[in-house]
């Protein structure tokens, strides 16, 4: 279904949740350190303008950090003015990950697991700093037009249920 797909390029952030739930992000709505939750909004293959929430995958973690915080492997090509983007979806078993302060890392702000504790690193690439997870957060390219964030590619590693038929059409 058209909720399902993959974010796509010029596709529009809009806030997941709270006040301003389904309103488009505005770089002035990220707080350094404190990451916010948001979906892709923008057309589907069908032509038509869709809120793709249909899917875990599609929840996205939106980070602000100095620039100069964002350290390899980042694809810093991807970020803009120091915002980053991933999946929420964890790479061990799916769960949604959380933000939240990591002091085995001595991280002020880290995306935790929730189910079996795999913590990622925001600003090194989502590298994984504890527990299970095989392999990083799917970062997600983000450019900033005007104030509000915009898609600027397809995930830059696979999204955890690579199954799903729309992932394989959108990649042909
Ligand atoms: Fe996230 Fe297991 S599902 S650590």
């Amino acid at each position: 279904t058209p909720e399902k797909e993959l974010p796509r390029p010029g596709d529009v952030l809009v806030h997941a949740d709270g006040p301003n739930a389904g309103q488009p992000v505005q770089l002035a709505d990220i707080q350094p350190e404190r990451a916010l939750f948001a979906y892709p909004k923008g057309k589907a293959s069908n032509g038509k303008e869709v809120l793709k929430n249909g899917v875990d995958r599609n929840q996205l973690i939106v980070a602000k950090f100095q620039p100069s915080e964002l350290k390899a492997p980042t694809d810093v090509k991807a970020t803009d003015q120091g915002v980053i983007v991933y999946s929420r979806q964890c790479m061990h078993l799916g769960c949604a990950v959380l933000i939240q302060p990591y002091t085995p890392a001595n991280l002020k702000v880290a995306a935790v697991c929730p189910c079996h504790g795999g913590a990622y690193n925001l600003t090194a690439g989502a590298q994984v700093v504890g527990g299970p997870p095989p392999a990083p957060l799917a970062q997600l390219p983000i450019k900033v037009q005007g104030d509000q964030l915009v898609v600027d590619g397809f995930f830059l590693s696979l999204p955890y249920d690579i199954s799903e038929p729309e992932f394989v059409s959108q990649k042909e």
